[in-house]
């Protein structure tokens, strides 16, 4: 094989250096506190019969979508699951994408033009950002869930006369799990003519009933844009962005990541329908198990006196800020011989001095595991 480039070998030797070079390893065995399957739905059975009994009674039997969605990839499922999509969630339109990166990305570099400004929470997702990097709007970032430092940017903005202003948030955050006060930041856009999107990844199928944040709020009249995900509480892949029909089209014709990829295969489309009816049908006990676990969760935090330790969350997504990259990666090593998986988040994922133990809930993880992770916690951070 030939060699890797100099520039890049010292790239590599530069992640050994800091402590944060990443790998690929297959997980399992270990009690979860990591994945984002929050509702369990990956292991259903019952979604994988139901999918395997769509595809027949939809007579689709290719293995691949064959092409672009322009092209011959659209098959007769992405209907359904769009109309599904729009009626669920109370939108105009939904579109599908193949992935939530691939969802922001194609918005980002399609939506905001030249002239335009984009003010972006500064820990939104990478997926947000890399979308953003490919537009020609120029971009600034404002304080983290804070409508004073956003309206600091939109005064500059003002005064420069930009064009448009889009303002974009998620409705949990997916590396703190905590919210935006997204009442107050839809009047405060409304008032200020800015666009709202809100990237809904850890809140879709979890929040509203198993919709949504927005949703659960009764503002999906008032965001230019939602950003859902199936590959969270779905249990799934793919991603659709909720809109009206106007932006549906336009993304169709301008959202590069939705044109020139191959679409989804019919068996994936068939089993995000699948894990929808079973969110209909299902989602509600799971929904209030999680709700209890998260509860059950934050009531050993305060027994314990770790409350300041962690990111104050009402999530699924709990955080516990331990700096230091090395120092993150030994205590989740440690977890791991006690048989837990917790992951370690390292910079840069996360600013230097921020790393942290990323404790994901589950609505299928139990009292006992809850009280034991977090005895062991008590113990490692004395
Ligand atoms: C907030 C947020 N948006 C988008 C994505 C990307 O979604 P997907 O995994 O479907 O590509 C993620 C995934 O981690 C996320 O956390």
């Amino acid at each position: 094989m030939e060699k890797l480039p100099k520039k890049l070998q010292s790239k590599l030797s530069e992640r050994l250096k800091d402590g944060s070079m990443r790998s690929l390893k297959t997980s399992g065995g270990l009690i979860d506190f990591s994945s984002n399957d929050y509702l369990g739905f990956s292991r259903k059975k019952a979604i994988l019969d139901a999918t395997t009994a769509k595809l027949k009674e939809s007579n689709l039997q290719e293995n691949g979508a064959t092409g672009s969605r322009l092209l011959t990839g659209n098959h007769s499922l992405y209907k359904q699951l769009e109309d599904f999509l729009a009626g669920y969630h109370n939108s105009e339109s939904a579109l599908v994408f193949n992935s939530g990166y691939d969802a922001n990305i194609g918005f980002f570099s399609s939506v905001p033009q030249r002239g335009d400004t984009i003010l972006y929470d500064e820990l939104v997702h990478a997926s947000i950002r890399d979308g953003i990097k490919m537009s020609n709007a120029k971009s600034y970032k404002f304080k983290h869930n804070n409508i004073d430092d956003l309206r600091v940017h939109i005064e500059r903005s003002r005064n420069r006369n930009d064009s448009e202003i889009y303002v974009v948030t998620e409705s949990v955050f997916s590396m703190d799990g905590n919210s935006p006060d997204l009442e107050a930041l839809v009047d405060f856009c409304a008032k200020k003519d800015c666009y709202l999107i809100v990237d809904e990844a850890h809140a879709t199928g979890i929040y509203g009933n198993g919709k949504d944040l927005v949703s659960q709020l009764g503002l999906e009249e008032n965001v230019f844009a939602r950003i859902i995900t199936f590959g969270k509480a779905l249990g799934n892949h793919g991603a659709a962005v909720l809109g009206s029909n106007d932006l549906k089209a336009y993304l169709v014709n301008f959202a590069r990541s939705l044109i020139y990829t191959t679409a989804l295969a019919p068996h994936t489309v068939a089993s995000v329908l699948s894990a929808y009816r079973y969110l209909e049908s299902h989602g509600k006990e799971e929904g209030s198990r999680l709700k209890e676990n998260i509860m059950y969760f934050k009531e050993q935090v305060q027994l314990l006196n770790m409350e300041g330790r962690f990111i104050e969350s009402d999530s699924a997504i709990h955080c516990l800020v331990l700096p230091g990259n090395e120092k993150v990666k030994q205590v989740s090593k440690y977890f791991q011989t006690e048989g837990f998986d917790v992951k370690p988040i390292l910079s840069p994922t996360v600013k230097m001095g921020q790393e942290r133990l990323r404790f994901c809930l589950h609505s299928y993880n139990t009292k006992e595991e809850i009280s034991r992770v977090l005895s062991i916690t008590r113990n490692l951070i004395k």
